[in-house]
This record gives structure tokens, sequence and C-alpha cells, in this order.
């Protein structure tokens, strides 16, 4: 097997987030197109891909944006912009598509592993995700889980509230991607989560069930962009072996 752990290495040491981008120096299009390509294949729950990513690059667009972003200025100096959005209100159009999917793969509702693919999301991702009558379905799910969980291990966290979390998973995992591509392809980035939600959404013309991730600056880093050396907690007092 080909071993690129060096090469990965490079990547992940290269990746810092700069403050200040150089404004003569843009992204190319393509650079961050491909980025997204492979943000869009990092893993997410049950594949539900409940995620959106807005590009914004227009020079009013990045002073609009650098504003929501509470005018830091690795927000205001930026190339251009990434928005990360978690759509659980879409859970309906991607679960449609898994089940399409299914129908791809299996050749029948009977063939070999096609029953639990199907019950999964057919049965159980709409309990997950339907939020109509959420308090009351909460109620019947609080004591479900409680009973299926008193002699062995259960998935708990299956409320309306846990939605967003399982969605944000996700999505932040695709920004890093992001990042961490950036990085290969020789740029810098910046995530924020600075920024005011109410008027990036209405910004994005995004639905009150949307939510924000993550804003991700990209561009050419400037060296005073970086706020001094990289500091990290000591490897032994954050990592235990069990
Ligand atoms: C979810 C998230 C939100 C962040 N929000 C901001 C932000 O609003 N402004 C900012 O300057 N940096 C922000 N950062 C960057 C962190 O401060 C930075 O990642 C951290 O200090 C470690 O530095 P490094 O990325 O250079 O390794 C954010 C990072 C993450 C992961």
């Amino acid at each position: 097997m080909e071993n690129n752990s060096e090469i990965f290495n490079q990547i992940v040491e290269k990746r810092k987030s700069y403050r200040v981008f150089d404004s003569k120096n843009k992204i190319p299009d393509e650079v961050v197109k491909r980025s997204l390509e492979r943000a869009i294949l990092s893993p997410n729950s049950s594949n539900m891909q409940l995620w959106e990513f807005y590009i914004v690059k227009k020079e009013e667009d990045i002073k609009t944006l650098g504003s929501i972003c509470m005018n830091q200025s690795g927000a205001k100096t930026a190339s251009q912009m990434v928005v990360f959005v978690c759509r659980p209100d879409k859970w309906k159009h991607r679960q449609q598509a898994m089940v399409k999917n299914l129908d791809n793969t299996f050749k029948s509702k009977d063939a070999p592993g096609a029953k639990g693919a199907y019950q999964y999301y057919e049965q159980l991702i709409p309990m997950m995700y339907n939020t109509s009558f959420a308090f009351a379905k909460d109620a019947l799910k609080k004591v479900f889980v409680a009973y299926k969980g008193l002699k062995k291990p259960f998935v708990r966290d299956v409320m309306s509230k846990n939605i967003t979390i399982v969605a944000n998973k996700s999505v932040a995992l695709a920004a890093q991607t992001f990042m961490l591509s950036i990085s290969a392809e020789g740029y810098d980035s910046l995530p924020m989560e600075g920024f005011d939600s109410k008027r990036l959404k209405q910004f994005l013309n995004l639905p009150k069930k949307a939510s924000i991730c993550m804003v991700v600056s990209v561009g050419e880093g400037k060296p005073e962009g970086l706020y001094g050396p990289r500091f990290r907690l000591p490897y032994n007092d954050v990592v235990f072996e069990v």
C-alpha cells in the first residue's frame, strides 16, 4: 500500500488559521470547486448529506459578509468565503435519494442485505428527522429509549434537539476536508463562528430551520495574518489509553 503520511503531515502542518489575506492574489475558482468536491466526500451521518455550501466571491458580497462576521479582518480581506450550512429540514429529499440509491444497488427488497437497509431509511430515518409533533414524539421516544436501554446498549440521542447536533458534526467534517484541501492546493483558510447567524441566514435567503455551522475564508494568507506560533496542549493532557 502506498504510504502518503509524509505528504499528509505537510498538509496538516501547513493549515493554520490566517486572519489576514493578500487582496492582490485571488484564489482561483477551480481550487475552491475542487476543494468543495473533496469536502462532499466527507463521512456524514447515515449518508443523509444534510449540508449545503455557499460560495461568496463578489467584492460587494465579501464586504457584506465581512460585516456579518463582526468585521473580522480574516473575513474582510478574504479572497472568497464558503458558508457551511446544515439543512436538517431537507431530510425528506435526502431520504428519497438514499432510497433511490438502494433501488439501484439491490435488485429487490428481498435481496441479501436489502431488508435492513430499506427499514433503516424508510422507517428509522423519518422517526429521527420528521419534527412535526416533536413534543409528543420526544415524550414517546424518551420512554421507548429508556425501556430499550435497560438491559443493553441503545442509541439514546434521537430526540428532536439532537438533529441539529447530528447535522453539525457532519458539516464540520466537510469544513475540515475543505480546509485541508485548500492547504494541499497551496492556499490558506480561516474557519469562523463569530458571525450574526440571523443576518447571515437572511443574506443567504435560508429558512428558519437551516443553521450555519461555519464560515470559512480562503485566499493567500499574509505572514502578519498568523497570530503567533501554534499552541496546543501536550499530547498526554488530552489523549488517554483506556
Ligand atoms: C468552529 C470554529 C470557529 C472558529 N471561529 C473563529 C472566529 O470567529 N474567528 C477567528 O479568528 N478564529 C476562529 N477560529 C479559529 C481558531 O481560533 C483556531 O483554529 C485555533 O486558534 C487554532 O489555531 P490554528 O487553526 O491556527 O491551528 C475558529 C475555529 C473553529 C474550529
